[in-house]
Formats: C-alpha cells, sequence, structure tokens
C-alpha cells in the first residue's frame, strides 16, 4: 500500500477512533499510520483499554502508552483526557525494558487524571451492586467523577508531596463516605488484589495514607522525566506541520456523551473524536482527517448492554458474562463450525474464527452481525466530511457460506417518547436511537449476501478481493454514506488494502 493513501495531500493530523464497541483495531490502524508520522498521542480512557500491535513477527498489546511505542524515533504522548494509573504505566514499562525497547521519547501529561487505588476499590464495589454494567474494573468511573466532582488529583500532583497529601486527604474525606456504604469484607478482599497493591494500601479496615503518599512518590519519580505540558507540546507541533497520530480509546458508541453511546452501558470518557482531540489539548479543527474504525460484517461487544444483531441473544450475553469460560473451555465445548444453523453456536465459532476474546481481561466478546443502524447513528452523530471509514477483520468471515447485514429495526416495545417522537410496536428504523430503553427492543431485520471461500488474507489490491466482499462493502459504503478508505484483511500491518481505487 502507497504511504499516500493514509499521509495525502494537506493531511498532518489523522485521528483514529473506534465507531464501535471497541476493540476494532484501532492499535493495528495507529501502528501503521505511525510508520509515517512524527508523534503519536492518545488523549482518552486509561488501562480499560488493551490494543495489540503485530509487527515484524511480534506481538504486543499496550493499555494506556501508545501503540506505536515500538517506534523508537517518534515521540509518544500519553494525553491530559488519559485515567493515568501509574502502576500500569510502570508495569509497561518494565515490559518495554524486558523487550529492549527504548521509550525515550514517551512524554506524559502533567494533568492527566490521576488513578487511585481507591478509585479501582469503588469501581469493583459498584459492579458487585444493581449498577453493575461489566467494567473493566480499572477504576475509569471513579477517576473522571472526582475530576468532575473537583476532587480529582492529576499527574503533577505526584512531583509534590505536601500537594499530593492535602488533596489525598480532601478526596478520601469524601469517598470514604461512598465506601463505608459497602460491606467491610468485600472491600478488604477486592483490597488484595495486585492491581490495588495486593493489600499495601488498606489496613485494618482503613486506607493506610502514608503508604499511598510513599508508593505515588515513587512513581512519581521513576516518571519525572518523561512529565510536561504535552497540551502546549502539541499546539505547537500543530503550527509546526508535524505529522500527529491521534490513538483513540474504546469507541463511539462507548461514549459518555448522552445522544452517542448506550447510556449506562458505557464507559466515562468522550471517546468520540472531540474528547479524542480535547484529551490531546488540541481542537477538533485542527484535525484534518479522520478513520473511523468499524469490524465488519460482524461485530463484537464487551460487557453488558444492548446489542440488537448479537448471535444468540440472551443466552449469549449470559454465557459471556459467565465467569471462567474462555478460549479454551469454548473450544472443548463448541468446536467452530461455520455453517452450523443454531446462531448461538455460530456466535461462538465467529468468536474463536475472529480470536475475539479480551486483549486485557481474555472475558469472551459477544457477537454478532454487523448493525449498520447504530454505524449510520454513529457516523451521523461524528458529523464531520474529514470521516473516512476503516474496515477490519474482513478475513474473519472467509468460508461461511451466508452473510447476513442488519440494515434495519423493527421497535417491538411498549410505547414510549424520545422527544417528540413516538415509538410504538412495529415501527421501522434505519437509523439507532441512543436511548437504550428504546434500542434493547430492537428487532434487527437483515440482508443476507452469499459469502465467499478464498483466503483473503495476503490480497494486496481491491481488484483481486472476491466479488461477494466488494457488494457487502458496497453496502455498507452506500448505507452510510461514507467513504471506505482502507480494507484489513489481517492482524499485520502489511495486511492493509487501499480502498480508494475501487
Ligand atoms: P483495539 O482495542 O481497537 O486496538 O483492538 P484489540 O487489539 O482489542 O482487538 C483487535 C484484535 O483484532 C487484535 O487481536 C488484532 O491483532 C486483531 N486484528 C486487527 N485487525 C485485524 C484484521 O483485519 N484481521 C484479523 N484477523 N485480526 C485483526
Ligand atoms: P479498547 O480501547 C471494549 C467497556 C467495558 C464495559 C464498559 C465500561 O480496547 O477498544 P469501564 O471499565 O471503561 O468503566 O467499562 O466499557 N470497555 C471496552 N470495551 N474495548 C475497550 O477498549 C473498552 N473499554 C471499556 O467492557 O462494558
Ligand atoms: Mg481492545
Amino acid at each position: 500500500m502507497e504511504w499516500s493513501a493514509i499521509w495525502s495531500e494537506g493531511v498532518n493530523v489523522l485521528a483514529v477512533i473506534c465507531l464501535q464497541f471497541g476493540d476494532t483495531g484501532k492499535g493495528k490502524i495507529v501502528d501503521l499510520c505511525a510508520e509515517e508520522a512524527d508523534i503519536i498521542a492518545r488523549g482518552t480512557g486509561g488501562s480499560n483499554a488493551g490494543h495489540t500491535i503485530c509487527a515484524n513477527g511480534r506481538t504486543h498489546i499496550t493499555h494506556i502508552i501508545p501503540s506505536s511505542i515500538s517506534y523508537t524515533d517518534k515521540t509518544h504522548i500519553i494525553g491530559n483526557g488519559v485515567a493515568f494509573n501509574p502502576q500500569i504505566v510502570i508495569q509497561e514499562l518494565q515490559l518495554l525494558d524486558d523487550e529492549k525497547i527504548s521509550y525515550d521519547n514517551l512524554l506524559i501529561a502533567l494533568n492527566a487524571k490521576l488513578t487511585l487505588p481507591h478509585h479501582l476499590l469503588i469501581d469493583r464495589l459498584k459492579e458487585k451492586g444493581s449498577g453493575k454494567i461489566g467494567t473493566t474494573g480499572q477504576g475509569i468511573a471513579p477517576t473522571y467523577v472526582d475530576y468532575y466532582n473537583r476532587t480529582g488529583l492529576m499527574v503533577n500532583d505526584m512531583l509534590n508531596p505536601d500537594i499530593f497529601k492535602r488533596k489525598l486527604e480532601r478526596n478520601l474525606e469524601y469517598n470514604q463516605r461512598i465506601i463505608a456504604s459497602y460491606n467491610p469484607e468485600d472491600i478488604a478482599e477486592i483490597m488484595q488484589h495486585p492491581a490495588l497493591g495486593s493489600g499495601i494500601f488498606y489496613r485494618n479496615g482503613s486506607f493506610d495514607i502514608d503508604q499511598i503518599i510513599a508508593s505515588y512518590m515513587e512513581y512519581g519519580e521513576r516518571l519525572l522525566p518523561m512529565i510536561t505540558d504535552t497540551d502546549k507540546f502539541l499546539r505547537k507541533a500543530v503550527k509546526n506541520g508535524k505529522r500527529i497520530v491521534l490513538e483513540g480509546a474504546q469507541g463511539a458508541l462507548l461514549s459518555i456523551l448522552l445522544g452517542l453511546g448506550t447510556y449506562p452501558y458505557v464507559t466515562s470518557s468522550n471517546a468520540s473524536i472531540g474528547g479524542l482531540a480535547e484529551g490531546v489539548g488540541l481542537s477538533v479543527d485542527e484535525v484534518d482527517r479522520i478513520f473511523g474504525i468499524a469490524k465488519a460484517p460482524y461485530m463484537t461487544r464487551v460487557g453488558d448492554g444492548p446489542f440488537p444483531t448479537e448471535l444468540g441473544g440472551a443466552k449469549s450475553a449470559e454465557h459471556c458474562r459467565t465467569k471462567g469460560v474462555n478460549r479454551d473451555s469454548e473450544m472443548e465445548q463448541y468446536p467452530t463450525n461455520l455453517s452450523i444453523s443454531d446462531d448461538f453456536q455460530l456466535g461462538v465459532s465467529l468468536r474463536q474464527a475472529g480470536n475475539e476474546y479480551g486483549a486485557t481481561t481474555g472475558r469472551p466478546r459477544r457477537t454478532g452481525w454487523l448493525d449498520l443502524p447504530l454505524l449510520l447513528h454513529a457516523v451521523n452523530s461524528i458529523n464531520s466530511n474529514k470521516l473516512e471509514l476503516v474496515l477490519t477483520k474482513l478475513d474473519v468471515l472467509t468460508g461461511y457460506p451466508r452473510i447476513k447485514l442488519c440494515d434495519g429495526y423493527s421497535y417491538e416495545g411498549p410505547t414510549q417518547r424520545y422527544g417528540g417522537r413516538i415509538f410504538s410496536k412495529g415501527d421501522i428504523l434505519t437509523e439507532a436511537i441512543p436511548y437504550a430503553e428504546i434500542i434493547e427492543h430492537c428487532r434487527p431485520m437483515y440482508q443476507e449476501f452469499p459469502g465467499w471461500n478464498i483466503d483473503i488474507s495476503e490480497v494486496e489490491s481491491v481488484d483481486d478481493l472476491p466479488p461477494q466482499l466488494v457488494m457487502i462493502t458496497s453496502f455498507i459504503e452506500r448505507s452510510v454514506k461514507k467513504p471506505i478508505s482502507l480494507l484489513s484483511v489481517g492482524k499485520d500491518r502489511e495486511q492493509t488494502i487501499d480502498n480508494r481505487t475501487h
């Protein structure tokens, strides 16, 4: 593929975001775009993200550090919008040390939002109650809640012991009241988890503030050479015409924004373009090109929340949330069968074919057919003529005799209002409504397409793709009225096709 497919004339700032529920291959596409870039910056989410990069025969997964880190000649930035868990970042640095990958050019925003041990605790306690939504347990919501509550700490506070102590005490004064409402045994058990310091931050039923301060001062010291005003750095870089890749995390449909994601089954940052630009200190206007990634012709979701096209429906959702279910247990119980008629088992086979098990947790990802009303909603919400589509995972469904695309819903729930619009049983929708109480009652309607049988993972030109697949990509393009620029047919950088010639 020619590099002009990515860095075309006039493109200096390129954003990569996901248009679905995350895990669409942002890591792969960012890594691909990074080769010809100067700077790569993360702006949203935290260690809830797991981005997989396969290059030069090696696979690595990043959580908070940008996916591009193995390019040692570029600058990599963790931006201000990130929920910054220093313990995780230090673990990631250790892995880089083990692999002898230098990170001299990694910069950390001094104003990134600091995740504290009790953020993970509150997240996990909440997941034990009726407010459960299947989070990653990484303390994401409590980190952002503290920020908006004006009780949060920032990365720079780790560099100033007195300021850190004052802010921590103020923060804990508030949070301890919330924590005290939970079962002490649950608290003690969760605090033993290695991600929460294996018990060192919590002794005899209360937080050891001195230990938290001591550990965070140590983290600060370790990270000091990287901590800087990255907002300023990036603004200057834009002025100087540097090539910058903005790496999104999660996905548009997981955005906290009411009217975009499937609230409350979302993460707690704006995973769309606005949040990403803001999270690195830039404005959306400064972004020249937006790659919006979607898996096709299937999709996935991790955690709870509406998923109209899920293969096997509620049975699949329940199965995927069952503790202990993993790739090995599924392979044993449900051997891969691409032509099986049972939807649930087809969904399991799809998960196996696409290796759809969480990069961070190993959790099985729920699988279903591509939902065009949801994709159209995400595209329309982004509302930008700079948006182009990237379809990933196209190789996964090779050998499936029938491919289905959902191009509409029939509303099957009770009569309810959405503003002035009234939804009643039997109504047809072609664009999803971002209201969980409506989506959960939407029954998908499908168009069926014949599948293809030839291996496409080595195909380099769109002219060599099977006509059955081209029919599908053209249908997607027409449905969402956006050009598809890149097609991904495998996990490696090279397995990417420029679709613009089509
Ligand atoms: P991210 O969170 O968006 O970066 O995505 P993840 O890394 O969580 O999950 C995407 C998975 O799909 C990773 O294992 C990638 O290596 C893999 N992947 C990405 N693109 C493709 C593709 O086109 N085909 C196949 N088979 N795998 C892909
Ligand atoms: P990447 O960047 C897929 C989901 C969780 C849960 C919800 C809230 O790898 O695409 P949180 O821990 O953020 O409070 O969980 O959001 N979620 C993701 N799903 N990919 C991700 O990241 C995700 N990050 C969060 O499963 O449903
Ligand atoms: Mg992921």
